[in-house]
């Protein structure tokens, strides 16, 4: 799907206005999450739009938005759940996806975790020997599930992306069973074979940064190795092929370039067996869906002058935005400028620095950046930061977690927002309160410590 620039920025407009008049953003909470429900919606149907209505399960990567009601409004959507940890499976859970709909990815399962994930009949990808190993002792175990959807997930090694952090296709990444390595593909060919439950194939090239092509070459090595996997067996051990997320997301404007038609197209040149109907495919986009549809937005406290530079200081910093802050280079933000309504500011633009609460020198979200003269009292929005950004917090100065709304509205035939119809906000998380932050500072436990000698 598309949000053209003027569609994008005039509904981001009509929803910061109102959050302002609706009171969602005050001087005594001074900063939110917004999600544009509408435009969820419309990139969870170009995901599926993009792959066709064949054998696919699409499932969102919870680690981009961990918030119950995303994954309910993403599941009503027809997308499932990939989950890394406890708490993302707990939060799918929460929601209502289905188990079926649930993928278990994470490079540390314990034992435990495995045999939930068996008992309740999610597909799970082992990211080593070791794993696979925990799972051939659950699976050989007295009442053992017969039906377990099982896969391995390989590092096809294809190199990495722009951000070395977020590439996961290096070749000594820590994900996967590296598949160029010496003799691990002998040792891949048989391990499906001795395993006539082990029906999956799994990689997941890398996130934001990665070119399409690199994440192509990464899909097309995984399905080579189900081939060969089942060449050897004389059948179809592998049914399955899970090619993870990573579609990178275009900060710069409010183009949606790449879309998921974009990378469907391409596999479909560079891995045409994979679309032939002999396997089933499930994808784990998490930023590609949501990133575009949110922004925080903050309240502007002071401005000063330093050393001739203009910094505003506002409530949105690291807190919302860790990776922005402490990796500048990899994760530039666009910021917008709103006044004390609400209102989008116009011309007159300066260079500024753009400056968040938590107290250290680096909590800049913008440096010398040309934006429309930013005065106290005003708003700035931190734009594209629908995925890993508001619900991803990080509680430095103990600063509470924001709130986040969803919103729609009514829209006129050209797409404008219809004002008569009204932008209409649902909380999907309030904002934490003081009482709740110094809960989880330990408060029930106050003289624990001191007791002890
Ligand atoms: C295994 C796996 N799948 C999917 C994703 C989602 O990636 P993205 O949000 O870039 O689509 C990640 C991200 O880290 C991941 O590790």
């Amino acid at each position: 799907m598309g949000l053209g620039e003027g569609a994008g920025g005039a509904w981001r407009d009509a929803a910061v206005r109102e959050a302002v008049r609706q009171g969602l953003v005050t001087a005594e909470r001074p900063v939110a999450g917004l999600l544009d429900v509408r435009a969820v919606r419309g990139a969870a149907a170009g995901l599926r739009a993009a792959f066709g209505g064949g054998e696919v399960l699409h499932a969102f990567a919870v680690k981009a938005a961990p918030l119950v009601p995303v994954l309910r409004l993403l599941a009503d959507e027809g997308l499932g759940a990939e989950v890394a940890s406890p708490g993302e499976l707990a939060l799918a859970r929460a929601a209502g996806v289905p188990a079926e709909r649930i993928v278990l990815d994470s490079p540390a399962k314990t034992v435990a975790e495995l045999r939930e994930a068996l008992a309740l009949g999610l597909a799970v990808n082992a990211d080593s020997r070791e794993e696979l190993a925990r799972l051939d002792a659950l699976l050989a175990a007295p009442g053992a599930p017969r039906d377990a959807a099982v896969g391995i997930r390989v590092n096809p090694q294809v190199g990495g992306g722009s951000i070395g952090a977020l590439s996961t296709a290096t070749e000594t990444s820590k994900f996967g069973v590296p598949l160029r390595d010496e003799g691990a593909r002998r040792w891949l060919v048989r391990a499906y074979a001795e395993r006539p439950w082990l029906t999956r194939i799994h990689a997941h090239v890398g996130s934001q940064g990665c070119p399409l092509e690199l994440m192509a070459a990464g899909v097309r090595d995984t399905y080579e190795l189900a081939e060969e996997v089942n060449r050897a067996v004389g059948g179809r051990r592998i049914r399955t092929v899970d090619i993870g997320g990573g579609l990178p997301v275009n900060f710069a404007s409010d183009d949606v370039t790449p879309t998921h038609h974009d990378y469907a197209r391409l596999l479909a040149a560079r891995v045409p067996g994979l679309f032939d109907g002999r396997y089933g495919l499930v994808t784990e986009f998490g930023r590609s869906l949501l990133a575009k549809s949110g922004l925080i937005l903050a309240r502007v406290e002071y401005t000063k002058s330093a050393g001739g530079r203009r910094i505003a200081i506002a409530h949105a910093g690291a807190q919302v935005a860790v990776r922005t802050v402490f990796a500048p280079e990899s994760w530039p933000l666009r910021v917008a400028v709103y006044d004390a309504r609400g209102l989008p500011k116009g011309a007159d633009a300066v260079p500024q620095d753009v400056a968040g609460p938590c107290c250290f020198a680096g909590d800049l979200v913008a440096v010398d950046r040309m934006l429309p003269r930013i005065e106290a009292g005003d708003h700035v929005a931190l734009l594209d930061t629908g995925a890993y950004y508001f619900s991803n917090h990080y509680a430095y100065n103990t600063l509470p977690r924001p709130g986040v709304y969803g919103y729609a509205g009514g829209q006129q035939a050209d797409g404008t927002p219809d004002v008569v119809a009204g932008v209409r906000f649902a909380t999907v998380r309030p904002p934490q309160t003081l009482d709740e932050l110094v809960a989880e500072g330990g408060a029930a436990r106050v003289a624990d410590l001191s007791a002890l000698r």
